[in-house]
């Protein structure tokens, strides 16, 4: 199992092997000699803190990331002032490009102070040209720079820096190769997001993921199963399965598997009790996956299912394939099978030509189908895309003015929902301390839906029966019911 492979088995005055993951190894063996010599002279060990923004792909990029980190010998550090930041950048909107940029001018200052300090920028925005062009003209204080495409090179690419000591940059256009079986660490040890797959063929005409991510890959159903049993075996409970749009997951393996079957494969996996998974897209979800969700005992009543636009008129620009009239069809079909199941959705408001009587149904389908809760974004031009084309922008202040309208109907909705519940008694997967009350812990339901009670931190991992006593519009607090 390459996850124990030991380093010192590795020979680093050999040349590095070609295959992959064994030469990831390699160049990890090289950076741990590296950490030790830094050991030697400082007297400690160097410190990593990365920081993640944007979606769970990213996050449990990140994971990766830290394990390669933590194999090689970097203690994590809980803030930017350590000896290695990497920030694992979104570009989703225009907002996180911004955010990135202000952060990397404060770790210019930190540098100042540590120039030995490495600075590293990787993940989607980093797959933009224009981003590089800025990088490499007005941040040269960065060290290096990678992709969505190659993060598993990471301790390749540290080496090569380290021996250089020049801004290294490696961004790929896209790749047909997943690497599997390097380290990773997970933030929370009792559950974990696996991806099974990568990139996104449905390019709506306002993303950019399509673009930074590439084109659609599955793992091997092999591959997935492998790595569940592995984390079920590490103490893992609760697994969501990731990917830009799962309904498609094993179109394209040379042995075709559905979704729905490999929910059932995972289903399997003892020692898992809760399976989740994001993001299913509207056009293709079904019939299969609704009846094995409702059968089975293990995947959470609860879905995922980004509307975007509640006109079918704003739907066909957007390149989203399906009407007002068949998402609300999709919603009655769940909802026939099971009632008690919780919807989510992402709306963007202000697509371009986006009218008043477009917004209405917007406002109609989330009063229709009563979300339990919502992601609202404010439409984001992003260059490249076919909607950056489009004329007719609308103006930042009705945009503005129908954000509002449409975050008050979402948040009504949501805490009259919430209240539905008290009184029951639900399972809750505690994952944390309270982090105002450190006499309480904080938890999961089946549903998502967080709860607070009262209990200590030996309860963190394990699932357990909570009376549900009083509802706070966006959480409960509950009380653990005695056996
Ligand atoms: N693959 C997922 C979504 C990934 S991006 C899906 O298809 O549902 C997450 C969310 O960001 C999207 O659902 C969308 O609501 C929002 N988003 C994407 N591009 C955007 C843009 N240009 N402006 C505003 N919001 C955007
Ligand atoms: Fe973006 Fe659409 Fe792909 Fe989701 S399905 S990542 S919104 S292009
Ligand atoms: Fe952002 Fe990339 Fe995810 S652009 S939303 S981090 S796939």
């Amino acid at each position: 199992m390459y996850n124990e492979i030991d380093l010192d088995k590795i020979d680093i005055n050999l040349k590095p092997p070609m295959e992959e993951p064994a030469r990831q190894y390699y160049f990890m063996a090289r950076c741990r000699e590296w950490v030790r010599e830094f050991e030697r002279k400082n007297g400690r060990r160097p410190t990593a803190f990365i920081q993640t923004f944007g979606c769970q792909m990213n996050s449990r990029d990140s994971e990766k990331l830290l394990g390669v980190l933590r194999t090689i010998g970097y203690q994590e550090a809980d803030s930017e002032k350590a000896d290695f930041v990497l920030y694992n950048t979104c570009t989703v909107r225009e907002n996180a490009n911004q955010k990135v940029y202000g952060k990397l001018g404060f770790l210019q200052t930190l540098k100042r102070r540590n120039p030995k300090m490495k600075i590293a920028v990787c993940g989607c925005m980093m797959q933009e040209t224009d981003e590089i062009e800025t990088i490499k003209r007005s941040y040269r204080f960065v060290d290096i720079v990678f992709g969505t495409h190659n993060i598993y090179k990471l301790a390749e690419l540290l080496d090569k820096q380290i021996q250089t000591e020049k801004q290294t940059i490696d961004v790929w256009e896209d790749t047909a190769e997943i690497v599997e079986d390097l380290p990773n660490q997970r933030k929370f040890p009792f559950k974990s997001g696996v991806n099974i797959m990568f990139g996104c063929n449905n390019f709506c005409s306002y993303c950019i993921v399509p673009y930074v991510r590439g084109r659609e890959r599955s793992r091997n159903p092999e591959d997935i199963v492998a790595e569940v049993e592995r984390l079920a075996a590490d103490g893992v409970v609760e697994v969501m399965l990731l990917g830009q749009n799962v309904n498609s997951y094993g179109k394209t393996l040379k042995e075709p598997v559905s979704f729905a079957q490999l929910l059932q494969r995972v289903e399997a996996v003892e020692g898992i009790e809760r399976i989740r998974f994001m993001t299913p897209h509207p056009k293709d979800l079904s019939d299969e996956l609704i009846a094995v969700m409702a059968q089975s005992q293990k995947i959470c009543k609860q879905i995922h299912l980004p509307i975007q636009s509640g006109s079918t008129e704003i739907l066909k620009k957007m390149n989203r394939h399906y009407t007002k009239e068949q998402y609300l069809g999709l919603v009655e079909r769940i909802r026939a099978v099971m009632p008690d199941i919780s919807i989510t959705t992402d709306i963007i408001v202000g697509f371009p030509g986006e009218t008043e009587e477009d917004f209405l149904e917007t406002l109609d389908v989330v009063r229709r189908v009563r979300y339990d809760s919502a992601f609202t974004f404010i439409y984001s031009k992003r260059s490249g895309t076919p909607a950056a084309e489009m004329l007719e922008q609308v103006p930042e202040t009705v945009v503005k003015e129908r954000f509002e309208r449409l975050l008050l109907e979402v948040q009504k909705i949501s805490s009259e929902l919430t209240g539905k519940d008290v009184g029951k008694t639900e399972l809750v997967l505690v994952e944390e301390q309270n982090a105002q009350n450190s006499e309480m812990v904080t938890g999961r339901l089946s549903n998502n839906m967080i709860v607070h009670f009262p209990g200590g931190t030996e309860l963190i991992g394990k699932i357990l029966p909570v009376k549900l006593i009083e509802a706070k519009g966006f959480y409960y607090i509950g009380e653990q019911e005695q056996k």
